[in-house]
C-alpha cells in the first residue's frame, strides 16, 4: 500500500517498490523493443570522451522514452540517465554527486542502452539498465536484454528474478580455479591498461575469462549464476547500480576492488558469487598486481 506524506507545499505519494518495479519494466520493454528492432542499423552520431566511447541516436531515444514512462507514473523523481550527463569520469562522478546530496526520495539512475558498441555492430548483447535509489539506497533493479526477452528484475529483500517466475541463485562453485570471471576494458587506455593487469592475474588461476561487452548484463548473469565474477574499473552509476541490487538480491556479494561494500559511488567493481573464498582472493590479487583502480585524472 502507497504511504503519503507532505513535500514542500505539495501532497506526494510515496509508490511501493511493486509499484516501481512495474513501470520501470514497462518502460525498459519499450526501450528493449527499439534496441532489438534498430540492431545493427544505426550508425554512430558522435564518440564522447575518446573514440570508442560511442553514442547514437537510439541511445537518447531510448532513454526519452524511458524517462517519459518513469515521469508519467512519477513526475516528483529525479532522473540520472547517462545521455544527459557531460562524457568523461569526472563528469559522470559530479553527476551522481548532485543527486546524492540531499538524498532523493526517489531517483532513478538510467542506462537506455548498456553495450552501445554491440548495438551498432550488431552483436545481440545490449541491455536497457533501471536501477531506483531511496534517499541514497537501492530498493528496485531492472536489467531487459531484448535479444533472448530475458527480464532481470530484482526489488530490496525480495529476491532477484528472470521473467518474473524464475528466483535467481548465484552459481554454487567456491574455487576460484572453477570461476568464469566477466570484465569489459572500458573505453579508455587508462582502463584498459589497468585492467589487462588485473586480467594477466587472474588467467592462470580461474577456469576462463569472458567480455561480453555490456556491464549490466555481466552483473546480470553473475545474479543467474552464468558468470561467478565480474570485475572492471571505473564504470558509472548507470552500468552498474540495478545490476549490483539484482547480485546482491540473488545471494552474492558487491563491493568495490578492495572489498569496500557497493554504494551508488562505487565506479570499481567486484561482483561475485560470495562463494568460499573467491571474492577475497581477487581483492588480494588486484591489489597485489595494482590493478585495484584506475586512478581519475584531475585535468
Ligand atoms: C559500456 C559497457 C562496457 C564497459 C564500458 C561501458 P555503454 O557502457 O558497459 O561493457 O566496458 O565501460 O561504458 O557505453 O555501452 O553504455
Ligand atoms: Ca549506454
Amino acid at each position: 500500500m502507497s504511504r503519503s506524506y507532505k513535500s514542500l507545499d505539495m501532497a506526494y505519494t510515496s509508490p511501493t517498490d511493486s509499484e516501481i518495479l512495474d513501470v520501470c519494466i514497462i518502460a525498459a520493454r519499450e526501450a528493449g523493443q527499439i534496441i532489438r528492432d534498430t540492431c545493427g542499423k544505426i550508425a554512430v552520431e558522435k564518440t564522447k570522451a575518446t573514440v570508442q566511447d560511442l553514442v547514437t541516436v537510439a541511445d537518447k531515444n531510448c532513454q526519452d522514452l524511458i524517462e517519459a514512462r518513469l515521469k508519467e507514473r512519477f513526475p516528483f523523481a529525479d532522473f540520472l540517465g547517462e545521455e544527459n550527463v557531460a562524457a568523461g569520469a569526472i563528469a559522470s562522478a559530479q553527476a551522481l554527486q548532485s543527486f546524492l546530496t540531499p538524498p532523493r526520495d526517489l531517483l532513478f539512475i538510467v542506462d537506455p542502452i548498456d553495450g552501445t558498441t554491440n548495438f551498432v555492430s550488431g552483436i545481440p548483447f545490449s541491455v536497457v539498465s533501471i536501477g531506483v535509489a531511496r534517499r541514497n539506497e537501492l530498493c528496485v533493479g531492472v536489467i531487459y536484454e531484448p535479444y533472448r526477452d530475458e527480464l532481470f528484475t530484482s526489488m530490496k529483500g525480495q529476491g532477484a528474478f528472470l521473467n518474473g517466475e524464475k528466483r535467481l541463485s548465484v552459481s554454487p562453485e567456491s574455487l576460484l580455479i572453477n570461476s568464469v570471471l566477466g570484465f569489459g576494458l572500458g573505453s579508455s587506455s587508462r582502463v584498459a591498461t589497468t585492467m589487462i593487469k588485473g586480467l594477466s592475474a587472474l588467467e592462470p588461476v580461474t577456469r576462463g575469462q569472458r567480455a561480453l561487452g555490456s556491464a549490466a548484463l555481466h552483473l546480470a548473469y553473475v545474479a543467474a549464476g552464468r558468470l561467478t565474477v565480474f570485475y572492471e574499473c571505473d564504470l558509472s552509476s548507470w552500468d552498474i547500480s540495478a545490476g549490483s541490487l539484482l547480485v546482491n538480491e540473488a545471494g552474492g556479494r558487491v563491493t568495490d576492488t578492495r572489498g569496500v561494500p557497493y554504494t551508488l559511488e562505487t565506479r570499481d567493481i567486484l561482483a561475485s558469487n560470495g562463494k568460499g573464498n573467491i571474492h577475497s582472493q581477487i581483492v588480494d590479487l588486484l591489489v597485489k598486481v595494482g590493478a585495484d583502480s584506475a586512478p581519475i585524472p584531475l585535468s
